[in-house]
């Protein structure tokens, strides 16, 4: 069995045919909140790249079972419970709750590959729990997308890409074929920084972004922690995302 594995940087550049399994990425940060979000008993994360479907669908939903988060250029958006950070999403917050979240690129590439028969939610923090996924489906064609920044290429949504093709090409009993070299880059890279996750995601330059409007040092600490969390979020119905 051989497992062929692509990366893409951002949702503009995802093919238009649908991959049997697509995992998003999106290190910092929509990804990590939403692998903590479910891991502290948030019942379902619906996602929108647009901000009025999310208020009209959120209209709809019991006020005391939902949770609104936005986020817009790393702040948090007026009216909105939330932003985006992955220390916000605590258990006393979400637990039991459907969260309505909108965020400037992550739920944007979430939304581009939602016609997935399998579609992932991967941050660094759950790396390992989804690539284990990845390899019980038996699958052929795996797609990797980052989140990028409006449309701009991103070093640490690439740093996870090769991490989980790193785990499966030394976990799997298939052969793993790396399909484009995109993936080849972020192997790479990957190895190059696997030893200082932290120092890749500040030097990033969506890290140096948010140091630029505020002290998010515990968002990178939380953002860089790698396989912390066996939480493995699946796409159930378009657009809605549970922990499986
Ligand atoms: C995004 O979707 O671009 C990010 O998650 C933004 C952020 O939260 O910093």
């Amino acid at each position: 069995m051989t497992i062929n594995l692509s990366y893409y940087h951002v949702a503009s550049d995802v093919p238009e045919n649908n991959s049997q399994i697509a995992v998003v990425i999106d290190v910092l940060r929509a990804t990590t909140t939403i692998s903590w979000a479910l891991t502290n008993g948030a019942d379902s994360i619906e996602v929108f790249a647009d901000l009025d479907m999310l208020r009209k669908k959120a209209d709809n939903w019991d006020s005391e079972k939902k949770l609104m988060l936005a986020e817009r250029g790393g702040k948090k958006i007026k009216g909105f419970d939330l932003g985006n950070s992955p220390l916000s999403v605590t258990k006393e917050l979400v637990a039991g709750k459907r969260l309505f979240m909108s965020t400037t690129n992550g739920t944007k590439s979430l939304q581009k590959v939602q016609n997935s028969e399998y579609l992932f939610s991967m941050a660094l923090t759950n790396r390992k729990a989804v690539a284990k996924r990845i390899i019980s489906l038996d699958k052929n064609d795996v797609l990797i997308l980052g989140s990028g920044w409006e449309g701009s290429y991103s070093l640490e949504d690439s740093l996870a890409a090769g991490a989980l093709a790193d785990y499966l090409i030394n976990n799997s009993n298939s052969k793993v074929n790396i399909v484009n070299d995109e993936l080849n880059a972020a192997l790479a890279l990957w190895h190059y920084w696997k030893g200082d996750i932290l120092g890749c995601l500040k030097t990033a330059t969506h890290g140096k972004r948010l140091t630029s409007i505020g002290n998010y040092d515990d968002d990178f600490k939380c953002c860089s922690q790698l396989d912390c969390l066996n939480i493995v979020p699946t796409q159930v119905e378009k657009g809605v995302i549970r922990a499986s």
